[in-house]
């Protein structure tokens, strides 16, 4: 039943128009709102998305001009959105608890600041070039309002990325990965997909690992193609899924040895590019990178495929080379400069990721489950700080605001996969990693947390308060 990989096209989401502009700010309004989408041959799925899509329109922006998204909910819950990556003051950060209710909906007891209809986000975007996103952050319900759809890209363009060689255009692609299961009916099969409707938590210790499905997605197509001409492309690659890893590779792997040239991480570009012959990607990780066709002979089939996964889950798209082209895109061997952050000598905080519990039967960081009403962690607005982070199963650990560096990884050096400026960190059993973290921007509350969506309504999160 489930439908034959590599036919359908690969969706590109359309860029966003802004509905006005003045000297400082592009303004943009996305409707919230359900909407049908054709994912599996014969069937429509119902989805939550922004303006009605799955993923949501993307937003390309230039750092240091503002953006300010109306957001308008018309689904029939509270949402909170939150721009993955972006330094943005505390009240338009999406904090899970800030929510914007249904148009026309009734106050819900929410702790927050409410909204009523819609909520105008400002984005300052004073941050270099880097591939974000935006997606539902509500307190218990990110995992199903993520699951039915509510995600997008947001890319953030700068002079250091434009005066850069790299593939251009349609040549420069975003790649929104993410896993789904289907119910018999086309729908989305989430354990407790009507949660959020019935205002219960939606997931239970029935999934500790969080919620997978068999249907890898990109764009929200399952197992694309896409047609590419025999010359250098760059995909940001998004890890969307709610808990799944991959490790990305191609198949055949390009003669030419190296499959993926890393020029960016989550926030930002890197100082020289990396060479990978595969990519492990956790939850909410962006992987920029530059995959040269032209090794392959024209009429290759290459295929994305996931060394993690098994069956259906074991490939997630496919290229076709389908014709010589010019390329006059290269990949520099200098990409941007990328500052060095002194560490503070001393750790300054220890965050343990961990299961506690009498039965081992909550997700905590330092044995405490999320409490809107505390502040775990006091910082001075513009501090560098050393975290030493732990865990003891899968955790991609994301922080607001604050971006950060790899120091170390388990006492030796930073991971393949570590490398610039990130707001996400692959944490796998058992992992120690000591980063070093910037809080430049804004005061007030901020939240970080377990990017399992599964795991961050369970309560692993806590609160930052810049001041
Ligand atoms: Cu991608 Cu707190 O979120
Ligand atoms: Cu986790």
């Amino acid at each position: 039943r489930l439908p034959e990989p590599f036919t359908s096209p690969l969706p590109v989401p359309p860029v966003l128009r802004p509905v006005r502009t003045d000297a400082t700010t592009d303004y943009y309004e996305i409707t919230q709102r359900p909407g049908r989408a054709g994912i599996l041959p014969g069937y429509s799925t119902e989805v939550w998305g922004y303006d009605g899509r799955f993923p949501g329109p993307t937003i390309e922006s230039r750092s240091g001009r503002q953006v300010v998204v109306r957001h308008r909910n018309e689904l029939p819950v509270p949402t909170v959105t939150h721009l993955h990556g972006g330094v943005t003051p505390s009240r338009y950060d999406g904090y899970p608890t800030d929510v914007v209710l249904p148009v026309g909906g009734r106050s819900a007891g929410s702790a927050g600041a409410i909204a009523h209809g819609s909520f105008d986000y400002a984005y300052p975007l004073g941050q270099p070039a880097a591939t974000l996103w935006y997606h539902d952050h509500r307190m218990d319900f990110t995992g199903p309002q993520v699951y039915r759809g509510l995600a997008g890209f947001h890319l953030v363009h700068d002079a250091v990325e434009e005066a850069l060689p790299l593939p251009r255009r349609e040549r420069d692609v975003p790649l929104m990965i993410c896993d789904r299961a289907f119910a018999a009916d086309g729908s989305f099969h989430y354990p407790s997909i009507d949660s959020s409707l019935t205002g219960e938590p939606g997931v239970t210790s029935d999934f500790m690992k969080g919620v997978l499905g068999d249907v890898i997605l990109v764009n929200g197509a399952p197992w694309p193609v896409l047609e590419v001409a025999a010359v250098r492309y760059r995909f940001r690659l998004l890890n969307a899924s709610n808990a799944r890893r991959y490790q990305l590779a191609l198949d055949p792997p390009p003669p030419s040895g190296t499959a993926f040239v890393q020029v960016g991480s989550d926030v930002g570009l890197l100082g020289r590019p990396i060479d990978h012959e595969a990519i492990d990607i956790a939850p909410a990780e962006r992987f920029d990178v530059v995959v040269d066709f032209g090794s392959y002979p024209v009429g290759t089939q290459v295929t994305l495929v996931n060394r993690y996964g098994t069956g259906s889950t074991g490939h997630v798209m496919r290229f076709h080379v389908v014709r010589k082209a010019r390329d006059d895109s290269t990949v520099p061997p200098r990409l941007a400069d990328l500052e060095q952050p002194s560490p503070p000598s001393t750790i300054t905080r220890r965050m343990k990721f961990s299961r506690s519990g009498s039965h081992y039967e909550t997700w905590t960081i330092n044995g405490q489950a999320f409490d809107p009403n505390r502040i775990d962690a006091q910082v001075s607005l513009g501090a560098t700080e050393r975290w030493l982070i732990t865990t003891n199963a899968d955790h991609p650990v994301h922080i607001h605001l604050g971006h950060f560096q790899v120091l170390s990884r388990n006492g030796g050096k930073p991971g393949p996969y570590d490398a610039g400026w990130k707001d996400t960190v692959d944490m796998r059993p058992e992992d120690e990693v000591e980063i070093v973290v910037r809080f430049n921007g804004y005061r007030g509350r901020y939240v970080f947390h377990c990017h399992n969506l599964e795991h961050e309504d369970m309560a692993m999160m806590a609160n930052i308060e810049v001041t």
